[in-house]
């Protein structure tokens, strides 16, 4: 007699791609029986599309050897500190008081830990604080005030994030708030940009053993204290290393409300695809959108993306309008690569 363990590990089992009940020790759902045969990978790092150049850091680093967050943080790190990214880090653009409010978790498959930190100050780095929190604590998630104590006293520099730009902008965007204070409009016609950027990175090396991270400055212009998706698990990311990794840029209150990167990789251990994964995850999204933030065509005024791998280096970016697309590195190189989508850019609806 086979007993239940023995005969989930056949190849008979695998063949015919099935899913399978909860572990019968922990309770937890086990990985389909496809992705359990399959123990090697190709190594591949995905992102949003403002980290091409840090998923060509990363994979160098992966197929070198380094531990695969070690990498894509590493890769998270150039858009932190590059003063001319305003969705993330330095030079972010600040909430409605001029302050930058940073946002970041991570998670690493092999060891199974997760860090986050939200409404961080005056560290550019919040992907390290994130690790920082995993590794020194036993704890998940510090905020505030008392994550920029810890992560002083973890050896990180304070320092003023708000760029000279990002507070040009700023300023403008106040002016104009209301047309009857006292602050004058400037009268010329730069845009001012309402950012809900971020950069989220997930990576696979060849055995398999995944990590995903993401941290951004958050909404433009939010209100001081707002927290996004991006430090929360399941949400801004999420990493099953018997399974896939996930994350998202774009408006984190519609995130949070589906649990997306949770729920991609969900549906990527039920056997479906990277692709179909972030398709299934944005109509989900569609679904859970509020009638406030919906056209009269039915269609969201949202911008949200996803991005996942497969523990078995499969890839793929999505987003819910056409357009987008999203950075990769493998074997073939960096590369921007188109987003799968649910819909034209033409049925996005015009704001009344
Ligand atoms: N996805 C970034 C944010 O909404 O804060």
């Amino acid at each position: 007699m086979l007993s239940r363990r023995d005969f989930l590990a056949t190849g008979a089992t695998a063949a015919a791609g099935l899913a399978l009940g909860p572990d019968s020790v922990s309770g937890v759902p086990a990985p389909v029986a496809h992705l359990r045969a399959r123990p090697l990978a190709r190594p591949v790092v995905v992102a949003s599309s403002n980290g091409l150049r840090g998923v060509k850091v990363a994979y160098d680093q992966i197929v070198a050897g380094t531990d695969t967050l070690d990498a894509i943080i590493a890769g998270v790190n150039i858009q932190e500190l590059d003063p001319e990214d305003q969705s993330v880090g330095l030079g972010g653009l600040p909430n409605e008081d001029g302050v930058v409010q940073l946002d970041a978790s991570c998670m690493h498959g092999p060891t199974k830990r997760a860090g986050a930190v939200g409404c961080l100050e005056d560290i550019a780095t919040p992907s390290l604080v994130a690790k920082a929190i995993m590794d020194y604590t036993d704890h998940i998630m510090l905020v505030g005030a008392d994550a920029r104590r810890f992560a002083i006293r973890m050896g990180f520099t304070p320092q003023n994030l708000l760029t000279e730009k990002s507070r040009q902008d700023w300023l403008r965007w106040k002016s104009r708030l209301n047309p009857n204070d006292f602050w004058l409009d400037h009268d010329d016609d730069v845009r001012i940009r309402f950012s809900t950027g971020t950069i989220n990175m997930n990576a696979v090396n060849a055995n398999g053993d995944l990590s995903s991270v993401t941290t951004t400055s958050g909404m433009a212009w939010k209100v001081p204290g707002r927290v996004g998706d991006s430090p929360i698990i399941g949400a801004g990311q999420y990493c099953d290393n018997a399974v896939g990794a996930a994350g998202s840029t774009g408006r984190g209150e519609s995130n949070i409300m589906t649990c997306g990167a949770f729920l991609c990789v969900e549906f990527m251990r039920q056997g479906l695809s990277p692709e179909q994964a972030v398709l299934r995850t944005m109509e989900r999204v569609v679904a859970t959108t509020q009638s406030k933030l919906m056209g009269p065509n039915g269609r969201p005024h949202v911008d949200l993306q996803f991005y996942a791998v497969s523990r078995d280096g499969r890839f793929a970016g999505g987003s819910l309008y056409e357009g987008p697309g999203y950075a990769v590195c493998d074997d073939q190189g960096p590369r921007v690569a188109p987003c799968v989508y649910l819909f034209k850019a033409s049925e996005r609806p015009r704001r009344g």
